[in-house]
């Protein structure tokens, strides 16, 4: 297995050019189950994750091929195998999207129960409701969760939770249902918004993607479409925090500055100076950072997925502050691997209330879940001495080449086998 080795202690300074969006080129990946003719993709991040999904989709029976300027193209002309199994769900669960795009077109589709993850339980319980709700018959047989219908019907779904990927798996089924859905209390998130451009690009009518109502007058068809997958907003965010607490400046460009409100004022709270321009983000820190408080909720609050990384940048901080998960339990998992890197936090609950120290010290830790090992990362970078971080196959679902864009910067990292 592989592990990182970083030595802490150098600031970073540059140029760093953001990948695709993990998060929006997976449900833009699973679109292609909608039409029969070739979807074509541009900015499709290299990562586990999306590999993952490829096979998936190849599986089902999706000709997947790659060009030479690494355009995906998939076509979905026939789709034998409507079924994802437990063996690709389980490494993965984004594999229920391909649950309403292929029972919207097919009426047919048998999708394996995620079970348990490392961050919580994360049911599926919203994605099946409003399936039914749009006359869908649901089984749950032998873990899989199987889904019918003639032709899905346009339905009015309120759902009691914000959720991304269910809000992206009944947008999909709604674009070829008879009729118009409306999604309320529907996720905002801008990778929603992403697969809504690329639905409408393929011939979708959907009014309200980025507010929590959004409306899908549902087609007999959809075509192919040319699609570029908006920037990753974690992986932008991820740079921007190792640049303060390394304290150094770096320009991170090919960025969505607008998709990172929370993360930039915040970043700005702590005592970084930040610029904004129409595709990049500048931050320049001397290193000195402000402890921030942070309450992660759905977009465009404070995103879940940044909260570990700003954990790592309150442990060296001046002062105290509280960071609270409020979308998945069990999600400090990292508090116990800082800790061993001198980090002083106690949690209660939902909350972790981390007082800063002066420095952090390398020691050997292990990556746990995808934003926990970004983390850790982090930590290393500004440790002093040597981090070793284990089992990172976690950072490699979720980011591309990340060693190389840390050495580009300045980072002393390597990748050991
Ligand atoms: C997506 C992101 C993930 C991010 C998360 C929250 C992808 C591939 N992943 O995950 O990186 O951390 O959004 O921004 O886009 N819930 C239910 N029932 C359901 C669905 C969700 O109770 O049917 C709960 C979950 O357990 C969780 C909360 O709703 O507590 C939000 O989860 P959700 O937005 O669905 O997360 P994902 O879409 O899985």
């Amino acid at each position: 297995m592989d592990a990182l080795v970083i030595q802490g202690g150098n600031p970073l300074s540059g140029e760093v050019r953001i990948s695709g969006a993990k998060n929006a080129a997976l449900p833009i990946l699973t679109a292609c189950l909608l039409t029969a003719e070739p979807l074509k993709l541009g900015n499709v991040p290299h990562l586990k994750d999306i590999s993952t999904m490829l096979a998936l989709l190849g599986h089902m029976g999706v000709r997947v091929t790659l060009d030479d300027r690494n355009q995906v193209t998939l076509s979905g002309e026939s789709i034998p195998h409507k079924e994802a199994p437990y063996e690709m769900v389980k490494t993965m669960r984004a594999a229920i999207l391909v649950l309403g795009p292929t029972l919207a077109r097919f009426g047919d589709a048998r999708v394996s129960l995620p079970g348990g993850c490392a961050i919580g339980s994360r049911p599926v319980d919203l994605h099946i409701k409003g399936l039914q709700a749009m006359g869908a018959e649901i089984n749950i047989e032998h873990g899989y969760i199987h889904a019918r219908c003639k032709r899905l019907k346009g339905a009015r779904i309120l759902m009691d939770m914000v959720t991304v990927t269910g809000t992206e798996n009944l947008m999909m089924a709604a674009a070829l249902a008879d009729g118009t859905t409306v999604l309320e209390n529907a996720a905002r998130e801008p990778e929603v918004v992403d697969l809504a451009r690329c639905l409408v690009a393929m011939g979708a009518q959907i009014e309200g993607a980025g507010s929590d109502v959004i409306t899908i007058h549902g087609v007999e068809k959809l075509h192919g479409a040319d699609y570029s997958v908006m920037p990753d907003r974690i992986e932008t965010g991820t740079f921007l925090v190792a640049a303060a607490m390394t304290g150094g400046r770096v320009r991170v460009t090919h960025t969505q500055p607008d998709t990172l409100d929370a993360v930039i004022a915040k970043l700005r709270e702590a005592g970084a100076a930040v610029e904004t321009g129409p595709d990049w983000i500048e931050i320049e820190s001397d290193g000195t950072l402000t402890a921030v408080d942070v309450r992660t909720a759905p977009h465009p609050a404070f995103p879940t997925d940044m909260q570990a990384q700003f954990m790592a940048l309150n442990c060296i901080a001046e002062g105290a502050a509280s960071v609270s998960e409020t979308i998945f339990e069990n999600r400090f998992m990292h508090v116990q691997e800082l800790r061993r890197l001198g980090a002083n936090i106690e949690v209660s609950g939902y909350t972790a209330l981390v007082r800063g120290v002066p420095r952090l010290d390398g020691a050997t830790v292990m990556a746990t879940d995808l934003r926990a090992s970004a983390s850790l990362v982090l930590a290393g970078l500004v440790a002093a001495g040597e981090t070793t971080i284990e089992r990172i196959y976690h950072l490699d679902r979720g980011y591309e080449r990340i060693e190389e864009k840390l050495t580009q910067l300045g980072a002393r990292i390597k990748r050991v086998h």
